[in-house]
């Protein structure tokens, strides 16, 4: 039974440059004007659009298939989606213009194409060249540090509304014939288009990465900036089990601070929408958020029950950053901030519930373990730890994000990684909490919740 009058696939498959594909043919623009077309006829309800990978004709690509009827259009470009719409989805006349009729030319077309894949498939894998997936994990990069200097530099900034790679240079203090490479391979990595000898934002860069953009991300994003040095001495800390780079056991600078604080900040306003609606603040008059940061968890908290005392905890050095935050989304009022060191200092007590996300990947299970206990004494009888951090499947794999970032403790930290769930389970069971379990999330994050009893 069909639940659509139609049914579309769009092939958007991509292939590795030089090969046809409709993904190179622009297969992504004809999709985004089908489905503007689809929602101004009024047909949302009746049509469903679905993308699809190659169907084996993609030198004639972008390529679709209209169900029920099996109509297979080929070379739509996004100019000719408004003639499929009106004619084939809304009057159920094919566009003859744009359909293959010769089915069976067309399948030997098909055979053809998926006979030359399996032969060249064959022999890539008889000449013993390391194969792609292997060498774009190896080269992923080249293009990291391509984009990490362009936001060092602010030179997307610096093209602005437009600027030549001589006019960019000067703006940033950087040698012309240089900043013309980053800013050609930047074109063709997308991040910025080319007329002429003149380079331009897209529409995102504009909006995230130009100084005044409507989501102006350069502070957050220069985070990522710092990461790269230590990042580059994994194998030293592989090989030492430990942070080898001197600065990441340092205190963080200011400006580190500060970019480090605003990075959390964008990510934990982001994720505070779908967090902070998952906990219970039944019966909860009092919140600590250990490790707070910028107080972004804290902000949602106190919107979600106007009138909890709300308490965020951090370093000296941070929490000054912190009662910007809070004064800028006008809550100075509503919560409260402590400074000092959570691994030493008191949390205080009386606390209904202690939420302590990102935290824990900071430290090692043995900390782990004495901050659980002493966010049990800041517990009144009953209360609850909600712990919110990258949870690993128990064999360590998965997700992606979490395995991966447990490298990123390793060469920032002393002793923290990501843990598993029966791994934080044991922690709560022995710092003395009940009725531990793990809540999952949307997203790669998950809660780990004890009670006091
Ligand atoms: C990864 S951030 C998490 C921030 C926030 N909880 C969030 O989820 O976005 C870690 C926070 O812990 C704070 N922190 C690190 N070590 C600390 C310590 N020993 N005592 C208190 N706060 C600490 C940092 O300053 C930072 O704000
Ligand atoms: S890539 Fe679309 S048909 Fe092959």
């Amino acid at each position: 039974m069909e639940p659509f009058k139609y049914h579309i696939f769009v092939c958007t498959q991509a292939k590795p440059e030089g090969m046809e594909s409709c993904a190179a043919k622009g297969a992504e623009q004809t999709l985004a004007a089908l489905r503007r077309e689809i929602a101004r006829a009024g047909l949302d309800s009746e049509v469903q659009v679905t993308t699809c990978g190659c169907l084996g004709l993609c030198e004639k690509g972008p390529n679709l298939i209209v169900y029920p009827e099996g109509t297979w259009y080929a070379q739509v470009k996004a100019e000719d989606v408004a003639g499929i719409v009106s004619e084939h989805l809304k009057l159920g006349r094919p566009v003859a213009r744009l359909a293959r009729p010769d089915a069976s030319s067309m399948k030997k077309e098909i055979s053809e194409h998926f006979a030359k894949v399996k032969a060249i498939k064959e022999f890539l894998e008889k000449s013993g060249l390391v194969p792609e997936e292997v060498n774009a994990v190896m080269r992923g990069f080249m293009e990291s540090r391509i984009m990490l200097t362009a936001v060092e530099l602010d030179l997307f900034s610096a093209i602005g509304v437009g600027a030549t790679a001589a006019q960019a240079a000067k703006t940033v203090k950087a040698h012309p014939r240089s900043t013309e490479a980053v800013l050609n391979a930047l074109v063709a990595l997308k991040l910025l288009t080319k007329n002429g000898e003149v380079f331009y934002n897209t529409p995102l860069t504009a909006r995230y990465l130009v100084a005044g953009g409507s989501d102006d991300s350069r502070l957050a994003l220069m985070h990522m900036v710092h990461l790269w040095r230590r990042w580059s001495t994994l194998t030293a800390a592989v090989r030492e089990g430990t942070a080898v780079a001197k600065e990441a056991l340092k205190k963080r600078g200011k400006d580190q601070t500060a970019a480090f604080i605003a990075a959390m900040h964008k990510n934990a306003s982001f994720a505070a929408k779908a967090v902070v609606p998952a906990i219970d603040l039944g019966g909860v008059g009092s919140l600590l958020d250990v490790g707070g940061g910028s107080g972004a968890y804290a902000i949602a908290f106190a919107r979600k029950k106007p009138g909890m005392k709300v308490t965020v905890f951090d370093l000296p050095g941070v929490i000054p950053l912190t009662k910007k935050y809070i004064a800028a989304a006008d809550l100075a009022d509503a919560i409260r901030t402590q400074a000092g060191d959570m691994t030493k200092d008191k949390l205080g007590a009386g606390y209904d519930l202690v939420f302590v996300s990102a935290i824990c990947h900071m430290f090692s299970p043995k900390e782990n373990l004495a901050l659980f206990k002493r966010i049990k004494s800041a517990l009144n009888p009953g209360g609850r730890v909600v712990i919110q951090d990258f949870v690993l499947d128990n064999a360590k794999t998965s997700p992606r994000m979490a395995a991966v970032f447990a490298l990123n403790m390793l060469v920032n930290t002393k002793g923290g990684g990501t843990y598993s769930g029966e791994e934080y389970l044991d922690w709560l069971e022995q710092a003395g909490f009940a009725e531990g379990k793990i809540q999952p999330l949307p997203g790669p994050t998950r809660l780990a919740i004890g009670k006091k009893s």
